[in-house]
């Protein structure tokens, strides 16, 4: 099998400059595309079976091309088809258990290949995943759950090495819900002999999804959507054909950028129940959200009032939409609180957001050499102006991007390929709803 039309990861880097035009109001239809965090363990999962998988649905993300080359690497035959967004795996054969690094690095995804391949080979060798820069990121949960289950893990620098002869079922009592642990755990376990039962277990609906695939692929999952999962090893998994989730995510974007323009826009291929802790926050600041069947309508409010929030595991408020809810506070009167309650490190953008002139103040922990921002104060409504700005990360990029909308004149914003790696076509999605917004490649 081969790619089609495929790009390198490289290409999709090229360092250019986003240039956003400020006055503009968002209105009209937007296509959610599949979800990155269910398409990239999904991708993963292909790894538990020698039969041939087919996921559709998949974003074409600089991330997904990552992994799909991670999974070559050991061994599986991937095809990627742009245009019909569609992945092919079949992973007959491991024929390495390990990776070279820089394909490791690229994606904090690519942690979770660890769990099926030790099931699959009783062995991996991986180096720690990276990701965005947004706090210390340690896989300490994953790594004792393999232990749990009777592997051996052995660190050395940021290389690891898990072993076992047969991976076990096991009670594994996680400290904090990791999502990928879980989703490591629970892939894991799934070829396991006799039960696993998974205490305090992520219920991100990204993780529920990828448990619902893997019972279709021929696993005993139960529990899904609760703290306690309990998995009953089976003997072999078997292929499959599915659709990858919409990206709650990439919704809540858009969504925060039409009420923050004084717009009004329809996402299609929206679930409801996965968009709750926004909705609910996007109603207090005064906005109005209809649902029917999978549409989203989001429109602006007259006026618009400051509200607080904090991020925790789903149902709490997403992490991933802290900083694009943070550039709406910039509009909104009063005084808003955001507490960030994921990540240790996850305000960093809002040096970023204050070159555009918004009023944060933000409460700094720790000592000298490393001062953590948990925490910040908005004061609203701040007139933003354009400036060259830095992405940061992935959601901190769309957080600029959404600024740079209501900001006086032009905003340039650098790192695109955090972009890239997060969100589909976006330029064209923004610009169709009324975004001026330009991809350009400076000259050199
Ligand atoms: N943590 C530990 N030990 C662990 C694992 C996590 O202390 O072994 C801590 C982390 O340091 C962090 C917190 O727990 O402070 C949350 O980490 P979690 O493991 O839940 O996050 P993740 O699995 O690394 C995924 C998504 C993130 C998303 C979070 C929360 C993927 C590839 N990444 O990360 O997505 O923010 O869950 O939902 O699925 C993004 O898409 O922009 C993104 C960062």
């Amino acid at each position: 099998m081969s790619d089609i039309a495929a790009p390198t990861t490289a290409t999709l880097t090229t360092e250019r400059i986003l240039k956003v035009r400020g006055g503009c109001v968002l209105r009209g239809d937007v296509f959610i595309s599949g979800a990155k965090n269910a398409a990239l363990k999904a991708m993963a999962a292909t790894l538990l079976t020698r039969d041939e998988v087919v996921l559709n649905n998949v974003p074409m993300l600089a991330d997904v091309l990552s992994m799909a080359e991670l999974l070559r690497a050991f061994g599986a035959e991937v095809e990627v088809d742009r245009t019909q967004g569609r992945v092919t795996v079949q992973a007959r054969e491991i024929t390495r258990t390990s990776a070279p690094p820089d394909l490791f690095r690229p994606t904090r995804a690519s942690v979770v290949a660890a769990g099926p391949m030790l099931a699959r080979c009783g062995e991996v060798s991986f180096v720690m995943p990276g990701g965005d820069k947004i706090g210390r990121r340690p896989i300490d949960v994953h790594l004792r759950g393999f232990e749990r289950m009777g592997a051996t893990v052995e660190q050395t620098g940021d290389v690891i090495e898990a072993r076992v002869d047969k991976l076990r079922g096991a009670r594994i009592y996680m400290d904090y819900p990791s999502h990928t642990g879980t989703e490591n755990l629970l892939m894991a376990s799934t070829l396991a002999a006799g039960k696993t039962t998974i205490f305090n277990a992520s219920a991100e609906p990204e993780v529920v999804w990828l448990g619902h695939l893997l019972n279709r692929m021929g696993a005993r999952i139960s529990g899904l959507g609760s703290p306690i999962l309990t998995i009953d090893g089976v003997e072999r998994l078997h292929g499959v054909s599915d659709y990858i989730i919409p990206d709650r995510l990439e919704a809540g974007s858009f969504a925060i950028g039409a009420v923050m323009t004084g717009g009004e826009v329809t996402l299609h291929d929206v679930r409801e129940a996965h968009m709750l802790p926004l909705t609910e926050k996007l109603m207090e600041v005064g906005a109005d959200v209809w649902f029917r069947q999978d549409r989203m309508l989001v429109r602006s409010g007259e006026s618009l009032r400051s509200v607080d929030i904090q991020t925790l595991p789903f149902p709490g408020f997403p992490t991933d939409l802290q900083a694009p809810f943070t550039a709406l506070l910039t509009q909104v009167s009063g005084v808003s609180r955001v507490h960030e309650r994921v990540y240790e490190d996850r305000l960093r953008y809002t040096s970023e957001l204050r070159k555009m002139g918004a009023d944060i103040r933000v409460d700094r922990i720790g000592n000298a050499s490393e001062l953590l921002a948990t925490s910040a104060e908005v004061h609203g409504p701040s007139r933003l102006r354009g400036a060259r700005v830095a992405a940061i990360d992935i959601r901190a990029a769309i957080c600029m991007v959404l600024a740079g909308l209501v900001a006086d004149g032009e905003t340039e914003l650098e790192e695109v390929h955090h972009v890239d790696r997060g969100y589909e076509n976006f330029v064209e999605k923004l610009t169709n709803i009324g975004g001026d917004v330009e991809d350009t490649v400076p000259n050199v």
